[in-house]
């Protein structure tokens, strides 16, 4: 996810663009740079980091006071997060400048037909692509047109704005990432969401799909691709800034929770063909005798999952540890191991520490990251990015579940390219459908919402549930622990009758995992035990499971689906309930006491 912006008026256009950039800040924050149109030329200035840095190099650019530009705040996608492949992104002449938000998914194949034909890229992105697309399009006269013959052959997702040294104008294209017009007084902004135009104007008109204007200080229109003008309703923003720029949400968790369909279509994209998976990279896993994973927290609990679902399609032996546990302990570690490092922020100390372990001892390295080009990231010697855009709440919900999903799309692709290969098609496409799935899940809000109110009083919780629902149990707990200050345990259902069925009474709200799989008989045991103590019982069930929904006080339906791919649905309840108990309790859900997006120290 980046942030576009984009100025065309009377005033001076850097300061502009470099302030509406801060307003889309949070959607990507890894590079930035904007670009000028001012005599014919176009005048650029990029950099790595934060847009303050950008702001700072600014002020010792020689920028025009040109009253054209665009501007972008990368989150890398392809290409790591330096100033080369910052946007924008030029064509050979420097004619062209285009900033994109979006996954250009054919971009490989067009880049080796556009270096056939002459062209030469600087940077390794996708966005790349589009700049050198127009201009094989482009004949010094129609740059209207250019743009359109190049859309047309785009794949991916793409929200563009786009620049011309011969022409006061910008171009906004929209497929799939949003694009929003600001409608000024004789000046127009085109921005990827309204928190960055509501200082400016409140008249807004919200791009739909297959769309592109044509913006200038004369106006705006709106074509579709094929050039058929459109008539477009300018609607009046009725948000404040941070509204916006949380999607509406009142947090950025929340936002995060509901974003997790997206963010797990973001993660598969590109990744699924029709007879397996397929990644950037090679591994052979003849040589994997073991595989370890390492990670941290939220980020282990996935792993502990990843081992159910690497196991089971492999057959490969799978360890899960606590990165700090083992780089501490002088692991037994030798070629034929794979590590596999998994890292929401790709910062995480102990996990890079236990990785920088792992390989020293001689094993092969792959990282599931979210952050492009993190130290993680940039450490392993192969990578799966989970594409699932920033995760600004503190605690972690759309990583979680990219992490599992990116899981299993690694254990397919091992057992595929194993002699002993096989590929269940009919697993992928019950993968693909998680993100429907989990809409239905999300709609349940409200119901989840109300069931807060009766927990948010305990003091204490347990979680408990079986196979891959344990670790889940141990995610919902810590979720309960970090933004609600409950103290809650995640725990294996049937380990409860070893111990902490002393704490069962009428004031330790249990919850179960209870969805149908290999153990769901004996989750039913568990429920009744805890009924008999009288143990307030809140349950993840099956929509069709009357039994499960007899045995709690209070449930939430789930669709049903295999147990590798349960865990990815059965979490968004638990994640919501520790949301709205927070809440309810008046705590600052996106920043928790004691607690930091990235731990850096150890
Ligand atoms: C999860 O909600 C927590 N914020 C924390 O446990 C986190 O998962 C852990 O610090 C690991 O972070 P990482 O995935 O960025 O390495």
């Amino acid at each position: 996810m980046c942030g576009i912006f984009g100025y065309i008026g009377s005033k001076p256009a850097s300061s502009i663009l470099i302030a509406g950039l801060k307003r889309l800040e949070y959607r990507g924050y890894d590079s930035a740079g904007i670009c000028l149109v001012e005599n014919q030329e176009l005048f650029n200035c990029k950099s790595s980091g934060k847009i303050a840095d950008l702001e700072s190099k600014i002020l010792n650019a020689k920028l025009p006071q040109a009253t054209l530009g665009i501007g972008h705040t990368r989150w890398a996608t392809h290409g790591e997060p330096t100033e080369i492949n910052a946007h924008p992104h030029f064509d050979c002449k420097k004619e062209i400048a285009v900033v994109h938000n979006g996954i250009i998914e054919n971009f490989q194949a067009l880049k080796s037909l556009l270096e056939k034909e002459g062209h030469i890229f600087a940077s390794q992105t996708d966005t790349e692509v589009l700049s050198h697309l127009i201009e094989k399009f482009y004949s010094g006269n129609n740059f209207e047109k250019a743009v359109q013959e190049a859309v047309e052959v785009l794949e991916g997702t793409f929200g563009l704005a786009i620049v011309c040294n011969k022409e006061q104008k910008i171009i906004a294209v929209k497929k799939g990432s949003p694009l929003v017009l600001g409608i000024g007084d004789k000046e127009i902004f085109v921005a990827s969401d309204a928190a960055a135009l509501i200082s400016h104007t409140k008249r807004v008109i919200y791009l739909e799909d297959n769309e592109m204007a044509m913006l200038s200080t004369d106006g705006f229109a709106v074509k579709k691709f094929d050039g058929t003008i459109i008539e477009k309703e300018i609607q009046e923003l009725k948000w404040s800034v941070e509204q916006i720029e949380k999607g509406g949400f009142e947090h950025f968790m929340l936002k995060e929770i509901f974003e997790q369909p997206q963010a797990i279509a973001n993660t598969l994209r590109g990744r699924l063909s029709s007879n397996g998976v397929k990644f950037s990279f090679t591994l052979d896993p003849c040589f994997v005798k073991r595989i370890i994973i390492l990670a941290c927290g939220t980020s282990y609990y996935s792993g502990l999952i990843g081992k159910h679902i690497i196991e089971r399609i492999t057959g490969i032996p799978v360890e899960v540890d606590y990165a700090s546990e083992f780089r501490y302990r002088n692991p037994l570690v030798n070629e034929s191991d794979l590590a596999i490092v998994i890292s929401q922020s790709g910062e995480t100390a102990d996990t890079l520490g236990a990785l920088k372990t792992a390989k020293a001892k001689g094993a092969k390295t792959i990282g599931i990251v979210n952050v492009v080009g993190s130290t993680i990231a940039r450490e392993v010697d192969a990578g799966i990015y989970l594409h699932a855009g920033p995760e600004i709440g503190v605690a972690s919900t759309k990583a979680f579940t990219c992490q599992i999903t990116a899981l299993i799309l690694l254990a397919v692709y091992l057992q595929q390219n194993k002699d002993d290969c096989w590929v269940d098609l009919n697993f992928l496409s019950q993968l693909q459908e998680l993100p429907n799935q989990l809409q239905e899940v999300l709609s349940q809000a409200e119901k989840v919402k109300n069931i807060a109110q009766i927990i948010k009083t305990s003091t204490n919780a347990l979680y408990l549930g079986r196979g891959t629902n344990y670790p889940v149990a141990l995610e919902g707990a810590l979720k309960l622990k970090e933004i609600s200050y409950i103290h809650a345990e995640g725990y294996p259902a049937a380990e409860m009758k070893h111990g902490p069925i002393a704490l069962i009474d009428e004031n330790m709200p249990v919850v179960f995992l209870a969805t149908k799989d290999e153990t769901y008989e004996k989750i039913l045991s568990n429920m009744q035990e805890v009924k008999a103590r009288k143990g307030k019982i809140f349950a993840i069930v099956n929509s069709d499971d009357t039994l499960a929904k007899n045995l709690a006080d209070e449930f939430i339906e789930v669709p049903f689906a295999v147990d590798l791919l349960s865990p990815i649905i059965n979490v968004i309840p638990l994640q919501l309930l520790a949301y709205y108990v927070a809440v309810s309790k008046g705590i600052d859900v996106d920043k928790p006491r004691n607690l930091a997006k990235s731990v850096t120290v150890e």
